[in-house]
């Protein structure tokens, strides 16, 4: 295999500077989004815009001083999702909570800084965060996972709709992915696929990519009782999909990669259906055998002294 055939990725982690692809919004907000025709909240996705693209790996991430609306909007998310978790979190969402609460300042009043949550996760499973502008490419974003980098949106939704938003923002990143991402084999879980992704072809990044959307973003899990809980971050930062997907149980299907691989992920509204499996552990498993299939014509190493990828002949 000639290594100059290899698409780009990122060998070092500061490499990631290069793989910041934001697909949509970003601060060009589209016209069904619910901020678009607000100019003020236009602006100020502005300035995080600017955040995120000036941002350089090792820097500090910002500290945002949120207005009384966003705090608001904020409490408003905060204290409806956490009366809906005690009833419907998996358990190993609810394990970290109190450590963030207790280092982050997790509270209705406060929107958590990305730098205190990225220190915390340093110290506990070795995820820091980066932050960025919106939604990214999934090659870029599943490459930041090779090396337990997560980027996070900073920005918070528009205020005329706390319980549900077309993209990914704080709310999403902080109470959907933070909780997991503390947990040490959920944290291995995230790095694995990512590694799987570099170098793969379009075709594979797509199939990734879409598992990882439909058990990290969406994913359930079916209880000893035969009833269901929720892992999956997209659906534990919204109010109305969360009470939508666990009423909606001729939606919820059994996750199997090889026929999940091939739905379509829909990103600015409800999915068509959810996929669970019987337990935390097993969609791991099963993603992992997944990605371990993936044929690429070299191999990678993940060097934690250097937070680097050696690229292997096979
Ligand atoms: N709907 C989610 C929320 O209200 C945010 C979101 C939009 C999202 N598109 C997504 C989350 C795609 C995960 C994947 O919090
Ligand atoms: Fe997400």
């Amino acid at each position: 295999f000639d290594f100059g055939d290899m698409v780009w990725f990122p060998r070092k982690i500061s490499d990631i500077d290069q793989a910041q692809n934001v697909l949509m919004y970003g601060s060009d907000l589209d016209a069904d989004h619910p901020g678009f025709k607000d100019p003020i909240y236009r602006k100020r996705r502005e300035q995080f815009s600017a955040i995120a693209n000036n941002f350089k790996h090792g820097n500090p991430i910002p500290r945002v001083q949120y207005t009384p609306e966003e705090v608001k909007t904020w409490g408003t998310v905060f204290l409806e999702l956490h009366r809906l978790y005690q009833l419907h979190a998996v358990p190993e969402y609810m394990e970290n909570w109190p450590e963030l609460v207790k280092f982050c300042g997790y509270r209705e009043d406060n929107v958590p800084q990305l730098q205190d949550v990225s220190s915390y996760l340093k110290r506990k499973t070795g995820f820091q965060l980066r932050p960025v502008a919106g939604y990214l490419s999934p090659r870029d974003f599943l490459s930041g996972l090779a090396f337990r980098v997560f980027h996070c949106t900073q920005y918070i939704r528009h205020s005329s709709d706390p319980f549900y938003t077309p993209e990914p923002d704080c709310c999403h990143e902080l109470l959907g992915h933070m909780p997991l991402l503390a947990n040490s084999s959920f944290a291995q879980f995230s790095q694995e696929i990512g590694l799987a992704s570099l170098g793969a072809c379009d075709a594979d990044i797509e199939k990734l990519a879409t598992l990882y959307f439909f058990t990290v973003e969406f994913g359930l899990c079916k209880q000893s009782d035969n009833s269901f809980k929720v892992y999956g971050a997209g659906l534990l930062s919204s109010v109305a999909e969360l009470q939508h997907a666990i009423t909606a149980q001729d939606k919820i299907k059994k996750f199997d990669p090889e026929l999940t691989c091939k739905e379509e992920c829909i990103i600015t509204s409800y999915q068509n259906a959810y996929y669970y499996t019987d337990s935390f552990e097993e969609a791991k498993e099963q993603m992992r055998s997944f990605a371990d299939s993936i044929q690429r014509p070299f191999g990678v190493r993940y060097n934690p002294y250097t937070s680097s990828v050696e690229v292997l002949s096979n």
